[in-house]
Protein backbone atom coordinates (compact mmCIF):
# COMPACT_ATOMS: atom_id res chain seq x y z
CA UNK A 1 0.00 0.00 0.00
CA UNK A 2 0.72 3.51 -0.77
CA UNK A 3 1.83 5.48 1.93
CA UNK A 4 0.66 9.12 1.81
CA UNK A 5 3.53 12.20 1.68
CA UNK A 6 3.94 14.33 4.46
CA UNK A 7 2.79 17.61 4.25
CA UNK A 8 4.87 20.35 5.52
CA UNK A 9 5.13 23.97 5.68
CA UNK A 10 8.60 25.68 6.27
CA UNK A 11 8.87 28.86 8.79
CA UNK A 12 11.66 30.83 7.61
CA UNK A 13 13.40 31.02 3.91
CA UNK A 14 16.92 32.53 5.15
CA UNK A 15 20.28 30.97 3.89
CA UNK A 16 19.86 27.97 5.86
CA UNK A 17 16.48 26.71 4.94
CA UNK A 18 17.41 26.20 1.36
CA UNK A 19 18.70 22.87 2.49
CA UNK A 20 15.80 21.67 4.00
CA UNK A 21 13.51 22.94 0.62
CA UNK A 22 16.03 21.35 -1.60
CA UNK A 23 14.95 18.03 1.00
CA UNK A 24 11.13 18.87 0.46
CA UNK A 25 11.10 19.72 -3.08
CA UNK A 26 13.68 17.25 -4.49
CA UNK A 27 15.67 14.94 -2.17
CA UNK A 28 12.98 13.58 -0.34
CA UNK A 29 10.21 14.11 -2.62
CA UNK A 30 8.77 10.60 -2.43
CA UNK A 31 7.96 10.84 1.32
CA UNK A 32 7.46 14.90 1.58
CA UNK A 33 5.13 17.66 0.26
CA UNK A 34 6.18 21.19 0.78
CA UNK A 35 2.89 23.06 0.92
CA UNK A 36 3.40 26.63 1.71
CA UNK A 37 6.48 28.81 3.54
CA UNK A 38 6.48 31.80 5.83
CA UNK A 39 8.51 34.80 7.15
CA UNK A 40 8.58 37.96 7.90
CA UNK A 41 10.11 39.29 4.48
CA UNK A 42 7.92 39.00 1.28
CA UNK A 43 11.08 39.45 -1.17
CA UNK A 44 12.84 36.58 0.26
CA UNK A 45 9.79 34.17 -0.19
CA UNK A 46 9.24 35.38 -3.32
CA UNK A 47 13.17 34.82 -4.36
CA UNK A 48 12.36 31.28 -2.07
CA UNK A 49 9.53 30.48 -4.80
CA UNK A 50 11.25 31.47 -8.10
CA UNK A 51 14.57 29.15 -7.02
CA UNK A 52 12.34 26.17 -6.51
CA UNK A 53 10.70 27.00 -9.70
CA UNK A 54 13.87 27.21 -11.56
CA UNK A 55 16.41 25.19 -9.68
CA UNK A 56 14.55 22.50 -8.09
CA UNK A 57 12.15 22.42 -10.99
CA UNK A 58 8.84 22.42 -8.55
CA UNK A 59 6.19 24.19 -8.19
CA UNK A 60 5.83 27.32 -5.90
CA UNK A 61 3.45 27.28 -2.95
CA UNK A 62 1.60 29.65 -0.95
CA UNK A 63 3.22 32.72 0.66
CA UNK A 64 2.35 33.94 4.20
CA UNK A 65 3.50 36.47 6.39
CA UNK A 66 4.41 35.62 10.23
CA UNK A 67 1.35 37.42 10.51
CA UNK A 68 -0.88 34.75 9.29
CA UNK A 69 0.99 31.73 10.81
CA UNK A 70 -2.47 30.22 12.18
CA UNK A 71 -4.31 31.07 8.94
CA UNK A 72 -1.48 29.42 6.75
CA UNK A 73 -1.85 25.98 9.04
CA UNK A 74 -5.60 26.28 8.87
CA UNK A 75 -5.98 26.87 5.58
CA UNK A 76 -2.94 24.03 4.60
CA UNK A 77 -3.17 21.50 7.30
CA UNK A 78 0.04 20.43 7.06
CA UNK A 79 1.44 17.38 9.35
CA UNK A 80 4.95 18.99 10.09
CA UNK A 81 6.43 22.56 10.63
CA UNK A 82 9.51 23.12 9.59
CA UNK A 83 11.45 26.01 12.09
CA UNK A 84 14.31 27.41 10.00
CA UNK A 85 13.49 31.14 11.24
CA UNK A 86 15.73 33.77 14.11
CA UNK A 87 17.14 31.67 17.11
CA UNK A 88 14.90 34.03 19.23
CA UNK A 89 11.51 32.98 16.97
CA UNK A 90 11.52 29.31 17.40
CA UNK A 91 9.40 28.73 20.67
CA UNK A 92 6.89 30.56 18.83
CA UNK A 93 6.44 28.30 15.62
CA UNK A 94 6.95 25.31 17.61
CA UNK A 95 4.87 26.00 20.72
CA UNK A 96 1.96 27.75 18.44
CA UNK A 97 2.37 24.56 15.84
CA UNK A 98 2.04 22.00 18.42
CA UNK A 99 -0.81 23.44 19.88
CA UNK A 100 -2.28 23.07 16.94
CA UNK A 101 -1.94 19.96 15.88
CA UNK A 102 1.43 19.90 13.93
CA UNK A 103 4.64 17.69 14.47
CA UNK A 104 7.74 19.96 14.56
CA UNK A 105 11.69 19.87 13.02
CA UNK A 106 13.33 22.74 14.50
CA UNK A 107 16.83 23.60 13.79
CA UNK A 108 19.17 24.13 16.41
CA UNK A 109 19.01 26.07 18.73
CA UNK A 110 15.70 24.69 20.08
CA UNK A 111 15.54 28.04 21.73
CA UNK A 112 17.48 30.80 23.33
CA UNK A 113 16.63 30.72 27.08
CA UNK A 114 15.36 28.91 29.64
CA UNK A 115 11.99 31.05 29.75
CA UNK A 116 11.61 29.99 26.33
CA UNK A 117 12.34 26.07 26.93
CA UNK A 118 10.21 26.19 29.27
CA UNK A 119 7.43 27.26 27.27
CA UNK A 120 8.57 24.37 24.63
CA UNK A 121 8.63 21.45 27.17
CA UNK A 122 5.17 22.36 28.48
CA UNK A 123 3.81 22.71 25.24
CA UNK A 124 5.28 18.94 24.32
CA UNK A 125 3.66 17.58 27.80
CA UNK A 126 0.64 19.52 26.95
CA UNK A 127 0.18 18.35 23.11
CA UNK A 128 1.93 15.18 23.19
CA UNK A 129 3.33 15.94 19.68
CA UNK A 130 6.67 15.20 18.52
CA UNK A 131 9.44 17.60 18.31
CA UNK A 132 12.74 16.57 16.46
CA UNK A 133 15.82 19.24 16.40
CA UNK A 134 18.27 18.77 13.57
CA UNK A 135 21.54 18.23 15.21
CA UNK A 136 23.02 17.80 11.83
CA UNK A 137 26.97 17.18 13.40
CA UNK A 138 25.77 13.96 15.06
CA UNK A 139 25.15 12.54 11.46
CA UNK A 140 28.91 13.68 10.27
CA UNK A 141 30.91 10.42 9.52
CA UNK A 142 33.41 11.56 11.77
CA UNK A 143 31.64 12.84 14.76
CA UNK A 144 29.94 9.25 14.20
CA UNK A 145 33.21 7.21 14.46
CA UNK A 146 34.50 9.29 17.40
CA UNK A 147 31.13 8.15 19.49
CA UNK A 148 31.22 4.71 18.19
CA UNK A 149 35.01 4.47 19.53
CA UNK A 150 33.93 5.94 22.82
CA UNK A 151 30.60 3.14 22.80
CA UNK A 152 32.93 0.61 22.52
CA UNK A 153 35.02 1.77 25.65
CA UNK A 154 38.24 2.06 23.62
CA UNK A 155 39.22 4.61 26.62
CA UNK A 156 37.57 3.09 29.19
CA UNK A 157 35.14 5.60 31.36
CA UNK A 158 35.26 8.96 30.71
CA UNK A 159 36.09 10.99 33.46
CA UNK A 160 37.13 14.17 31.76
CA UNK A 161 36.84 16.02 28.73
CA UNK A 162 38.86 19.08 26.87
CA UNK A 163 36.77 20.64 23.89
CA UNK A 164 37.86 24.20 22.43
CA UNK A 165 36.67 25.31 19.18
CA UNK A 166 38.10 28.64 17.37
CA UNK A 167 36.29 30.50 14.78
CA UNK A 168 38.04 32.45 12.23
CA UNK A 169 38.18 35.93 11.17
CA UNK A 170 35.70 34.65 8.15
CA UNK A 171 32.91 32.29 9.96
CA UNK A 172 33.76 33.92 13.35
CA UNK A 173 33.23 37.31 11.95
CA UNK A 174 30.24 36.72 9.94
CA UNK A 175 28.29 36.14 13.19
CA UNK A 176 28.97 40.06 14.65
CA UNK A 177 27.70 41.15 10.77
CA UNK A 178 23.98 39.63 11.58
CA UNK A 179 21.14 39.55 14.04
CA UNK A 180 23.66 36.83 15.58
CA UNK A 181 25.68 39.44 17.24
CA UNK A 182 22.34 40.78 19.61
CA UNK A 183 21.93 38.64 22.74
CA UNK A 184 18.13 39.09 22.25
CA UNK A 185 18.17 37.29 19.00
CA UNK A 186 20.20 34.48 19.29
CA UNK A 187 21.11 34.29 22.67
CA UNK A 188 24.70 34.74 22.23
CA UNK A 189 27.08 31.98 20.67
CA UNK A 190 27.07 29.41 23.95
CA UNK A 191 23.28 29.52 22.42
CA UNK A 192 23.52 30.09 18.81
CA UNK A 193 26.95 27.90 17.99
CA UNK A 194 27.64 26.15 21.27
CA UNK A 195 24.59 24.01 20.90
CA UNK A 196 26.12 22.13 18.36
CA UNK A 197 29.49 21.28 20.07
CA UNK A 198 27.75 20.80 23.70
CA UNK A 199 25.56 18.63 21.95
CA UNK A 200 28.35 16.63 21.11
CA UNK A 201 29.95 16.00 24.18
CA UNK A 202 26.64 15.08 25.93
CA UNK A 203 25.97 12.74 22.62
CA UNK A 204 29.76 11.21 22.59
CA UNK A 205 29.24 10.95 26.61
CA UNK A 206 26.29 9.88 26.72
CA UNK A 207 25.26 11.79 29.66
CA UNK A 208 23.49 14.98 30.79
CA UNK A 209 24.42 18.21 31.82
CA UNK A 210 23.88 18.95 35.68
CA UNK A 211 25.84 22.55 36.84
CA UNK A 212 27.97 25.05 34.92
CA UNK A 213 30.21 27.86 35.62
CA UNK A 214 31.31 30.19 33.07
CA UNK A 215 33.22 33.62 32.12
CA UNK A 216 33.35 35.62 29.05
CA UNK A 217 33.83 38.86 27.47
CA UNK A 218 33.74 40.74 24.28
CA UNK A 219 37.48 41.65 23.81
CA UNK A 220 37.46 41.75 19.92
CA UNK A 221 34.33 42.68 18.12
CA UNK A 222 31.72 45.55 18.72
CA UNK A 223 32.05 49.42 19.85
CA UNK A 224 34.09 48.89 22.57
CA UNK A 225 36.69 46.51 22.34
CA UNK A 226 39.23 48.93 21.72
CA UNK A 227 39.86 47.21 18.18
CA UNK A 228 38.18 50.06 16.17
CA UNK A 229 41.17 52.22 17.58
CA UNK A 230 44.07 49.63 16.82
CA UNK A 231 42.77 49.73 13.11
CA UNK A 232 42.68 53.25 12.89
CA UNK A 233 38.89 52.99 11.76
CA UNK A 234 37.50 55.99 13.94
CA UNK A 235 34.36 57.46 12.01
CA UNK A 236 33.71 54.12 10.36
CA UNK A 237 30.07 53.48 8.99
CA UNK A 238 27.28 51.35 10.23
CA UNK A 239 27.56 49.01 7.61
CA UNK A 240 29.99 47.94 4.79
CA UNK A 241 28.37 49.05 1.23
CA UNK A 242 28.55 52.47 2.87
CA UNK A 243 31.58 52.84 4.65
CA UNK A 244 34.11 55.56 4.05
CA UNK A 245 36.88 53.10 6.00
CA UNK A 246 36.01 50.64 3.65
CA UNK A 247 39.49 50.67 2.37
CA UNK A 248 41.50 50.57 5.10
CA UNK A 249 39.23 48.04 7.34
CA UNK A 250 40.36 44.01 7.12
CA UNK A 251 37.05 43.08 7.90
CA UNK A 252 35.40 44.98 4.76
CA UNK A 253 33.10 42.73 2.93
CA UNK A 254 31.56 44.08 -0.67
CA UNK A 255 28.04 42.36 -0.53
CA UNK A 256 27.39 43.26 -3.90
CA UNK A 257 30.11 40.84 -5.19
CA UNK A 258 28.21 37.94 -3.83
CA UNK A 259 25.49 36.63 -6.06
CA UNK A 260 23.18 35.14 -2.95
CA UNK A 261 23.65 37.77 -0.54
CA UNK A 262 23.07 40.78 -3.22
CA UNK A 263 19.66 38.78 -3.97
CA UNK A 264 18.38 36.78 -0.90
CA UNK A 265 19.28 40.09 1.65
CA UNK A 266 20.46 43.60 0.00
CA UNK A 267 17.74 43.30 -2.30
CA UNK A 268 15.44 42.68 0.32
CA UNK A 269 16.33 44.81 2.62
CA UNK A 270 13.12 47.45 1.71
CA UNK A 271 10.79 44.47 3.19
CA UNK A 272 12.40 44.75 6.98
CA UNK A 273 15.91 46.24 6.96
CA UNK A 274 17.76 43.43 8.05
CA UNK A 275 21.14 44.61 7.04
CA UNK A 276 23.50 41.54 6.05
CA UNK A 277 26.80 43.38 6.26
CA UNK A 278 26.66 45.70 9.27
CA UNK A 279 29.64 46.50 10.59
CA UNK A 280 31.73 43.84 13.66
CA UNK A 281 32.51 47.29 15.70
CA UNK A 282 28.64 48.06 16.04
CA UNK A 283 27.22 49.39 18.72
CA UNK A 284 24.55 47.10 19.03
CA UNK A 285 26.79 44.00 19.26
CA UNK A 286 26.47 42.89 22.75
CA UNK A 287 27.41 39.33 22.57
CA UNK A 288 30.19 37.90 24.18
CA UNK A 289 33.16 36.52 21.80
CA UNK A 290 35.63 34.94 23.96
CA UNK A 291 34.00 32.46 26.41
CA UNK A 292 35.25 29.84 28.79
CA UNK A 293 33.00 27.38 30.98
CA UNK A 294 33.39 24.26 33.36
CA UNK A 295 30.22 21.40 33.37
CA UNK A 296 29.60 18.63 35.30
CA UNK A 297 28.08 15.91 34.43
CA UNK A 298 25.25 13.52 36.02
CA UNK A 299 27.81 10.49 35.43
CA UNK A 300 30.58 12.36 37.11
CA UNK A 301 32.59 13.17 33.94
CA UNK A 302 34.00 17.11 33.72
CA UNK A 303 33.33 19.34 30.79
CA UNK A 304 36.25 22.20 29.81
CA UNK A 305 34.96 24.31 27.04
CA UNK A 306 36.42 27.22 25.52
CA UNK A 307 34.97 29.49 22.52
CA UNK A 308 36.66 31.76 20.56
CA UNK A 309 35.46 33.60 17.52
CA UNK A 310 38.61 35.40 15.87
CA UNK A 311 41.33 33.51 15.48
CA UNK A 312 43.40 33.42 12.16
CA UNK A 313 42.23 29.71 11.25
CA UNK A 314 39.42 27.83 12.52
CA UNK A 315 39.35 24.50 13.86
CA UNK A 316 38.51 22.51 17.13
CA UNK A 317 39.80 19.77 19.74
CA UNK A 318 38.07 17.51 21.15
CA UNK A 319 39.91 15.52 23.69
CA UNK A 320 38.73 12.91 26.03
CA UNK A 321 40.66 11.18 29.13
CA UNK A 322 39.33 7.98 30.15
CA UNK A 323 40.26 5.36 33.10
CA UNK A 324 41.82 3.25 30.12
CA UNK A 325 43.39 6.10 27.89
CA UNK A 326 42.78 9.46 26.04
CA UNK A 327 41.64 9.67 22.39
CA UNK A 328 41.98 13.71 20.59
CA UNK A 329 39.59 14.81 17.71
CA UNK A 330 41.18 17.44 15.82
CA UNK A 331 40.40 19.45 12.98
CA UNK A 332 42.57 22.28 11.86
CA UNK A 333 41.42 24.44 8.64
CA UNK A 334 43.64 27.09 6.69
CA UNK A 335 44.36 30.15 8.06
CA UNK A 336 41.81 32.77 6.07
CA UNK A 337 41.41 36.73 5.36
CA UNK A 338 38.19 38.00 6.70
CA UNK A 339 36.67 37.57 2.90
CA UNK A 340 37.04 33.78 3.01
CA UNK A 341 40.16 34.08 1.05
CA UNK A 342 42.76 30.65 2.61
CA UNK A 343 46.31 31.71 2.71
CA UNK A 344 49.06 29.71 2.75
CA UNK A 345 50.51 27.78 6.19
CA UNK A 346 53.03 26.28 4.75
CA UNK A 347 54.95 23.72 6.84
CA UNK A 348 52.15 23.24 9.62
CA UNK A 349 49.79 20.93 10.89
CA UNK A 350 46.26 20.77 8.71
CA UNK A 351 43.33 18.86 8.24
CA UNK A 352 40.80 16.06 10.64
CA UNK A 353 42.57 13.47 12.80
CA UNK A 354 41.52 10.72 15.72
CA UNK A 355 44.29 9.48 18.01
CA UNK A 356 44.12 7.11 20.50
CA UNK A 357 46.57 6.72 22.93
CA UNK A 358 45.71 3.85 25.49
CA UNK A 359 47.66 3.29 28.88
CA UNK A 360 50.55 1.78 28.70
CA UNK A 361 50.34 0.82 24.80
CA UNK A 362 51.09 2.31 21.49
CA UNK A 363 49.35 4.97 20.33
CA UNK A 364 47.92 4.89 17.02
CA UNK A 365 46.38 7.13 14.52
CA UNK A 366 42.59 6.28 13.30
CA UNK A 367 41.93 6.56 9.48
CA UNK A 368 38.91 8.56 8.79
CA UNK A 369 36.22 7.60 7.08
CA UNK A 370 35.61 9.58 3.75
CA UNK A 371 32.42 12.04 3.22
CA UNK A 372 31.65 14.61 0.64
CA UNK A 373 28.70 16.99 1.02
CA UNK A 374 27.76 20.43 3.11
CA UNK A 375 29.07 20.13 6.75
CA UNK A 376 31.30 17.64 6.59
CA UNK A 377 28.95 15.15 5.21
CA UNK A 378 26.39 15.92 7.97
CA UNK A 379 23.75 17.69 6.06
CA UNK A 380 22.57 14.90 3.17
CA UNK A 381 22.38 12.28 5.92
CA UNK A 382 20.49 14.05 8.55
CA UNK A 383 17.86 15.42 5.71
CA UNK A 384 17.50 11.62 4.59
CA UNK A 385 17.04 10.21 8.08
CA UNK A 386 14.54 13.43 8.88
CA UNK A 387 12.65 13.35 6.38
CA UNK A 388 12.32 9.68 5.09
CA UNK A 389 10.23 7.07 5.61
CA UNK A 390 13.08 4.06 6.59
CA UNK A 391 12.60 3.68 10.19
CA UNK A 392 16.05 1.89 10.76
CA UNK A 393 17.37 1.49 14.50
CA UNK A 394 20.07 3.70 15.28
CA UNK A 395 22.52 2.15 17.39
CA UNK A 396 23.96 5.62 18.05
CA UNK A 397 20.34 7.52 19.01
CA UNK A 398 21.38 10.50 16.38
CA UNK A 399 17.61 11.62 16.02
CA UNK A 400 17.13 13.93 19.09
CA UNK A 401 13.70 15.09 20.56
CA UNK A 402 12.96 18.10 22.48
CA UNK A 403 15.04 16.67 25.49
CA UNK A 404 18.21 16.67 23.99
CA UNK A 405 17.67 19.43 22.60
CA UNK A 406 16.79 21.41 25.90
CA UNK A 407 19.93 19.80 27.50
CA UNK A 408 22.71 21.40 24.57
CA UNK A 409 20.74 24.82 25.11
CA UNK A 410 20.48 24.59 28.75
CA UNK A 411 24.13 24.87 29.04
CA UNK A 412 24.29 27.90 27.42
CA UNK A 413 21.25 29.36 29.63
CA UNK A 414 22.86 28.57 32.57
CA UNK A 415 26.63 29.78 31.30
CA UNK A 416 24.81 33.11 30.74
CA UNK A 417 23.16 33.10 33.78
CA UNK A 418 26.83 32.09 35.56
CA UNK A 419 28.36 34.99 33.49
CA UNK A 420 25.88 37.60 34.48
CA UNK A 421 25.54 36.39 38.59
CA UNK A 422 29.69 35.04 39.10
CA UNK A 423 28.23 32.00 40.32
CA UNK A 424 27.79 28.58 39.25
CA UNK A 425 24.31 27.41 37.92
CA UNK A 426 22.63 24.30 38.38
CA UNK A 427 20.62 22.93 35.17
CA UNK A 428 18.12 20.79 36.58
CA UNK A 429 16.36 23.95 38.43
CA UNK A 430 16.37 25.91 35.04
CA UNK A 431 13.17 23.89 33.51
CA UNK A 432 10.16 21.70 35.21
CA UNK A 433 8.92 18.84 33.29
CA UNK A 434 12.09 18.01 31.46
CA UNK A 435 12.88 14.31 30.76
CA UNK A 436 16.37 13.20 30.95
CA UNK A 437 17.50 12.71 27.01
CA UNK A 438 17.50 9.44 25.36
CA UNK A 439 20.94 8.27 24.88
CA UNK A 440 22.52 5.30 23.68
CA UNK A 441 24.82 2.78 26.35
CA UNK A 442 28.56 2.99 26.76
CA UNK A 443 30.99 -0.12 27.14
CA UNK A 444 32.00 0.08 30.84
CA UNK A 445 35.40 -1.09 32.51
N1 LIG B 1 22.63 23.39 11.56
C1 LIG B 1 23.39 24.26 10.93
O1 LIG B 1 24.46 23.90 10.49
C2 LIG B 1 22.90 25.67 10.74
C3 LIG B 1 23.62 26.55 9.93
C4 LIG B 1 23.15 27.85 9.77
C5 LIG B 1 22.00 28.26 10.44
N2 LIG B 1 21.32 27.39 11.22
C6 LIG B 1 20.08 27.80 11.90
O2 LIG B 1 19.10 28.05 10.90
C7 LIG B 1 18.26 29.13 11.28
C8 LIG B 1 18.27 30.21 10.21
O3 LIG B 1 19.58 30.75 10.11
P1 LIG B 1 20.07 31.46 8.75
O4 LIG B 1 21.56 31.43 8.77
O5 LIG B 1 19.35 30.89 7.61
O6 LIG B 1 19.61 32.96 9.02
P2 LIG B 1 19.05 34.01 7.93
O7 LIG B 1 19.18 35.34 8.58
O8 LIG B 1 19.69 33.79 6.62
O9 LIG B 1 17.51 33.61 7.80
C9 LIG B 1 16.57 33.81 8.82
C10 LIG B 1 15.20 33.95 8.18
O10 LIG B 1 14.23 34.08 9.23
C11 LIG B 1 13.32 35.11 8.85
N3 LIG B 1 12.66 35.66 10.04
C12 LIG B 1 13.08 36.58 10.91
N4 LIG B 1 12.15 36.79 11.87
C13 LIG B 1 11.11 35.97 11.59
C14 LIG B 1 9.86 35.73 12.21
N5 LIG B 1 9.47 36.36 13.32
N6 LIG B 1 9.05 34.82 11.64
C15 LIG B 1 9.41 34.14 10.51
N7 LIG B 1 10.59 34.34 9.88
C16 LIG B 1 11.43 35.24 10.42
C17 LIG B 1 14.20 36.12 8.14
O11 LIG B 1 13.45 37.02 7.35
C18 LIG B 1 15.08 35.21 7.31
O12 LIG B 1 14.49 34.90 6.08
C19 LIG B 1 18.76 29.61 12.63
O13 LIG B 1 18.01 29.03 13.66
C20 LIG B 1 20.19 29.09 12.69
O14 LIG B 1 20.61 28.87 14.00
C21 LIG B 1 21.75 26.10 11.37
Amino acid sequence: MMTRRKRYVQVGVGSRAWNYTVALVKTMKSTCELVGICDTNRGRMQLCNRKIVSDLQGKAVPMFLDTEFDAMIRRLKPDIVVVTSVDCTHDRYIVRAMDLGCDVVTEKPMTIDEKKCQRIVDAVNRSGRDLRVTFNCRYMPAMLQVKDLLMQGVIGKILSVDVHWILDVDHGASYFRRWHGEIGKSGGLLLHKATHHLDLVNWFLSANPVEVFAMGDRSFYGAQSGMVGRYGLQGHGERCLTCRRAKKCPFFMDIRKSAALREQYLKCEKYDGYIRDRCVFHKKVDIMDTMNLVVRYDNGAFLSYSLNTFTPYEGFRYAFNGNKGRLEFEHIGAPMTSQGKALPAKGLPAGMSIRLYPHFKPARSIPLRKFKGGHWGGDARLMADVFGTKSVKDPYMRAANYASGAMSILIGAAANKSMRTGQPVKITGLVKGLPPARLPKMKQW
